[in-house]
C-alpha cells in the first residue's frame, strides 16, 4: 500500500467516524434521526472495509468497536476515582420537607434552588475518559470497587466513545444508569420466547443481565440505553451548578433525561414529584423515584456527606409497584374470542394505593414458566392501568402438597371442547357465541368506542343483555325493544329511551369499524382501517383467498388466514348476514387503485407458497394465463420443472385446484380481469370501470332493444345493483313501455325516471 493510499483512507476513516458517531448521537441521545437505516449501514459498511484493508488504523474509540469485543474470562476491577455513594430516601411529603428543612438550615438560606430528576430503575455506572477518549466503565460495586465492563458498555450507542465538543478534562468520571425503554424490552421479550429463551422479569434485570455478559456481542444486540445524571472524578471545573454540569455533559454527547428540572424551593419539588408520579406510566422508561439535589455547587461542598450518602440530595421513593402475596385459587376466564386465561384470585394486597385481588397469568404456558400454584406466595405487580401479573414465587413457602394447575377439558361456561389450536399459545372454548362468556364480551366490543361506540352499552349492560338472553347475537342488539329494557334491572323510561336512541345513531355502519367491531381475531382497528381503505369490500373480504391479502402492506396472508377462518364458520357467517339485516354499511364502495395495481397474476402466484417457484418462474407462468385455473394445466407441461420436481408442484396445484378456481370466481364477480395483454397479466377493473357502484337501480316495463336480464348484467357489469322494488334508497328506475305502479311510486319519492333512451346513455357513457 502506497504512503498517500494510507493517508487517504486515513482522512476517510476519520470523515466516517465523525458522520457516524453524529448519526448514533442524533439517533440514540437526540432521538432524532435523519438517515434511514440503509444509508446509515453504508456508512458502516464503507468504514469496516476501510478498518480491514488497513488494520494498523483501528482505535478503541471507532465505532466499528461497538459490535463487541470478544468475550472474556471474567471481569476485572475498577476503583472509582471518587466513591459512588447512595442517596437517601424521603418516604414521605413531610421527610421531603424535613430534608428541605435540614439544608436550609445548614446553609443559613431562606430558599433553596434544587433540580429534580427521574430516579431511573436501572445498572449505575461510572465512565472514565481520558484526554476525551472513553478508557474504563465500571458497575458501582461496592461504591469504591467495582466491575470492569468496558468491552459491554462500548456497545451501548448512547455512550460517546469520544467527547464531541470543544476542551476536554485530562480525566473525567460520568456517572449514570443504564436503562431498557419500555417498548425495546417488550421487543426483547417477545424476542427471547420466540426462541424459546426464558423472558426477563423486569426491565431493571435485562439491563443488568446484559451488561454482566461475559461476551460483549451479547450485550451489543441488548437495547441499552445510558442516561447520565452527574460525575465523579473530574480534573477540570464544569460549572457553578448542577445544571451547567448537566449542560456540557450535553454538549458533550450523553444523553440527559429530558424531564430533568430546575426547581425554586420545596413547593416546586412537591409540585414535580406529583407531575412525575402522574406521568409514570406514559414515561418510556421505569422509575422508582424523583431525586432533588441541591443545584450551587459551592453550597454542595458546604453540605458534605454522611457515611453512605450527601447531604445535597435525597430520593423521595414513589410508592411501590410490587406487592407480596398469596393465591387463593386459579381459575380460567373465558375472553370473546374463546382465549382461556388463567387469573390468580389472590388475598387482597396493596399495591400503589389499590387493592388488588386478581392477576393475571396470561395462559399456561406462562404460569407453567413461573410455577405458580394455588396457595403460594408470589410477587405481583401493577403498573399503569394494566392488570395485575405475578411476577414471581417464593418456592421456599410452597406449602406442602400444592399441585401444578391444570387446564379444565371443558369450559367453565358453557362445557363446551377445550382445545389448544396448532401452533397458538392459547387454549380455546371452542363454543363461539353460543358460549354466555364468549358473547358478553364480543357485544361488550362491538358496542366499545372504536368499535360502533353505541352510548349507554357498557360492560354491565352488555352482561345483563346476554345473561337475560336478549341478545344471543350481535343483530339482537338492534332488535331490542323498549319493553325488554324496561324489564331489565336498573332500567327505566329515560335510560331505555337513550340506550334505544344510542342504538338507532349507530345503524349505517363505516366498514372499518364494522370489520373491527365483529371481532375477527387479530384484526385490531388498524387493521380493519386498511382492509376497508385497500379493499373496501365487504362481499370481496369474506370470500378472499388468503394471499389476497397477502398483497396489501400491512395486512399481510397470516391476517388472511385468520379472516378466512373466520368466515369459514357458518355460525360467523351467518351471523353477519343476520346483523346486516338489521344496519347499513358505509364505505363499502369497492377498491383502492393501489391495491388492485397489486393483483397482479404474477404477484398472486408468487405468494401461492408452491415448490421451486420463485419471482421468475411466477412472471413466465403469468404471462401464460388469462384465468388463475389454467395454472393447473399450465405449470407442470410448460415449465421446465421436471422429475420429483414436477411431481410436487403438481401436486400442490392439484390441492390448490379448487382454490384458485374459486379465486378466479371471485375476482370475474366483482368484475376484476386479468388483462388480455399478457405482458401486464394483471387485474383489470375496479373503481374506475365501476362507474355505477353503490347505484341501485329498479328495472319496470317492457324494453324494446333488450331484455330485462341485459339489463341488469350491463348494470351489474358497471357495478350496480338491480332491486326489486321502489324505496327512498333507489337511485334510478328504468322505466319501458307500459310501466305501472313502479314508476309512480318513483314519482312520488321523487327518483330518477330514466326511459330507454336516457337508459342507454348512461351505459353507453359510462362505459365508454
Ligand atoms: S444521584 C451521590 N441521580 O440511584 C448521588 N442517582 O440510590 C448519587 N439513580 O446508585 C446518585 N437515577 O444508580 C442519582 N437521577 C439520578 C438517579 C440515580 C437513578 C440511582 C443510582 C444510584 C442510586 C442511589
Amino acid at each position: 500500500m502506497s504512503e498517500a493510499g494510507t493517508e487517504q483512507a486515513r482522512s476517510r476513516i476519520a470523515a466516517l467516524r465523525e458522520q457516524i458517531e453524529e448519526h448514533n448521537h442524533r439517533y440514540y441521545v437526540l432521538d432524532e434521526p435523519v438517515l434511514s437505516d440503509a444509508d446509515y449501514d453504508a456508512l458502516l459498511r464503507e468504514l469496516q472495509e476501510l478498518e480491514a484493508a488497513h488494520p494498523e488504523l483501528v482505535t478503541p474509540d471507532s465505532p466499528t468497536q461497538r459490535v463487541g469485543a470478544p468475550p472474556s474470562e471474567g471481569f476485572g476491577e475498577v476503583v472509582h476515582g471518587r466513591p459512588m455513594l447512595s442517596l437517601d430516601n424521603a418516604f414521605s411529603a413531610e421527610e421531603l420537607r424535613e430534608f428541605d428543612r435540614r439544608v436550609r438550615e445548614r446553609a443559613g438560606l431562606a430558599d433553596v434552588r434544587y433540580v429534580g430528576e427521574p430516579k431511573l430503575d436501572g445498572l449505575s455506572l461510572s465512565l472514565r475518559y481520558e484526554q476525551g477518549v472513553l478508557v474504563q466503565a465500571g458497575t458501582r460495586g461496592d461504591g469504591r470497587v467495582g466491575e470492569d465492563i468496558t468491552g459491554n458498555v462500548r456497545t451501548v450507542r448512547s455512550v460517546p466513545l469520544r467527547l464531541r465538543a470543544g476542551p476536554v478534562p485530562e480525566r473525567l468520571e460520568v456517572r449514570g444508569e443504564v436503562v431498557i425503554r419500555r417498548q425495546d424490552f417488550e421487543r426483547l421479550n417477545a424476542a427471547r420466547l420466540q426462541e424459546g429463551e426464558r423472558p426477563f422479569a423486569n426491565p431493571r434485570n435485562a439491563a443488568a443481565g446484559s451488561l454482566r455478559q461475559l461476551d460483549p456481542q451479547v450485550a451489543a444486540r441488548r437495547p441499552l440505553t445510558l442516561f447520565v445524571f452527574g460525575v465523579g472524578e473530574c480534573s477540570m471545573p464544569l460549572g457553578d451548578s448542577h445544571w451547567q454540569v448537566l449542560e456540557q455533559l450535553g454538549a458533550w454527547g450523553f444523553r440527559i433525561n429530558r424531564e430533568v428540572r430546575r426547581l425554586d424551593g420545596l413547593d416546586a419539588c412537591l409540585a414535580y414529584y406529583d407531575e412525575l408520579l402522574a406521568r409514570r406510566d406514559s414515561l418510556d422508561y421505569e422509575i422508582d423515584g424523583v431525586v432533588f439535589k441541591v443545584d450551587d455547587l459551592r453550597l454542595r461542598e458546604r453540605l458534605g456527606f454522611t457515611a453512605r450518602a450527601p447531604r445535597w440530595a435525597v430520593a423521595s421513593k414513589l410508592p411501590a409497584r410490587e406487592a407480596t402475596t398469596r393465591v387463593r385459587r386459579i381459575l380460567p376466564s373465558v375472553g370473546r374470542t374463546g382465549a382461556i386465561t388463567p387469573v390468580a384470585e389472590l388475598e387482597p394486597v396493596e399495591v400503589g394505593g389499590v387493592t388488588v385481588s386478581r392477576a393475571t397469568l396470561h395462559n399456561l404456558d406462562e404460569l407453567r414458566r413461573k410455577d405458580v400454584r394455588e396457595g403460594d406466595t408470589v410477587m405481583v405487580r401493577r403498573a399503569g392501568d394494566v392488570i395485575p401479573e405475578i411476577v414471581s414465587v417464593n418456592r421456599e413457602a410452597r406449602p406442602a402438597g400444592a399441585e401444578p394447575w391444570q387446564m379444565p377439558e371443558r369450559c367453565p361456561v358453557c362445557s363446551a371442547e377445550v382445545i389448544r389450536p396448532e401452533g397458538e399459545v392459547d387454549y380455546r372454548c371452542v363454543g363461539s357465541l353460543q358460549c354466555p362468556a364468549q358473547l358478553r364480551e364480543s357485544v361488550r366490543h362491538f358496542a366499545s368506542r372504536r368499535a360502533l361506540d353505541i352510548e349507554g352499552l357498557g360492560e354491565k349492560v352488555a352482561e345483563q343483555l346476554v345473561d337475560t338472553g336478549l341478545v344471543r347475537e350481535l343483530a339482537d342488539v338492534f332488535r331490542l325493544t323498549k319493553e325488554q329494557l324496561l324489564a331489565l334491572e336498573g332500567f327505566a323510561e329515560v335510560s331505555a329511551n337513550n340506550l334505544l336512541a344510542g342504538i338507532d345513531a349507530r345503524r349505517h355502519v363505516p366498514l372499518d369499524r364494522l370489520l373491527y367491531a365483529i371481532g375477527i381475531p387479530g384484526v385490531g382497528d388498524d387493521t380493519a382501517r386498511l382492509l376497508a381503505a385497500q379493499v373496501g369490500d365487504l362481499d370481496f373480504i369474506r370470500r378472499a383467498h388468503p394471499v389476497l391479502f397477502a398483497l396489501i402492506p400491512g395486512v399481510g396472508r397470516a391476517m388472511g388466514e385468520e379472516i378466512r377462518s373466520f368466515f369459514a364458520d357458518e355460525r360467523n357467517a351467518r351471523g353477519l348476514d343476520r346483523l346486516l339485516g338489521e344496519i347499513r354499511v358505509t364505505g363499502d364502495e369497492g377498491f383502492a387503485p393501489e391495491y388492485l395495481d397489486t393483483i397482479t397474476a404474477e404477484a398472486v402466484i408468487g405468494s401461492l407458497g408452491l415448490p421451486r417457484i420463485g419471482p421468475t418462474r411466477a412472471r413466465e407462468l403469468a404471462q401464460k394465463i388469462d384465468h388463475l385455473p389454467e395454472l393447473v394445466a399450465l405449470a407442470p407441461q410448460r415449465l421446465p420443472v421436471s422429475g420429483a420436481e414436477g411431481e410436487r408442484l403438481r401436486a400442490a396445484l392439484a390441492e390448490l385446484e379448487g382454490e384458485l378456481a374459486a379465486m378466479d370466481t371471485l375476482l370475474a364477480d366483482k368484475h376484476l380481469h386479468w388483462a388480455s395483454d399478457r405482458s401486464r397479466a394483471r387485474v383489470r377493473g375496479g373503481a374506475a370501470q365501476r362507474p355505477l357502484a353503490g347505484k341501485t337501480f329498479v328495472l319496470t316495463g317492457t324494453l324494446q332493444e333488450m331484455t330485462r336480464d341485459d339489463a341488469k348484467a350491463r348494470i351489474e357489469a358497471l357495478g350496480g345493483k338491480v332491486a326489486g322494488s321502489v324505496s327512498g334508497r333507489t337511485d334510478y328506475v328504468v322505466a319501458g313501455e307500459a310501466a305501472g305502479s313502479k314508476r309512480d311510486r318513483a314519482e312520488q319519492l321523487g327518483v330518477t325516471i330514466l326511459d330507454e333512451a336516457a337508459f342507454r346513455q348512461l351505459l353507453d357513457g359510462t362505459s365508454a
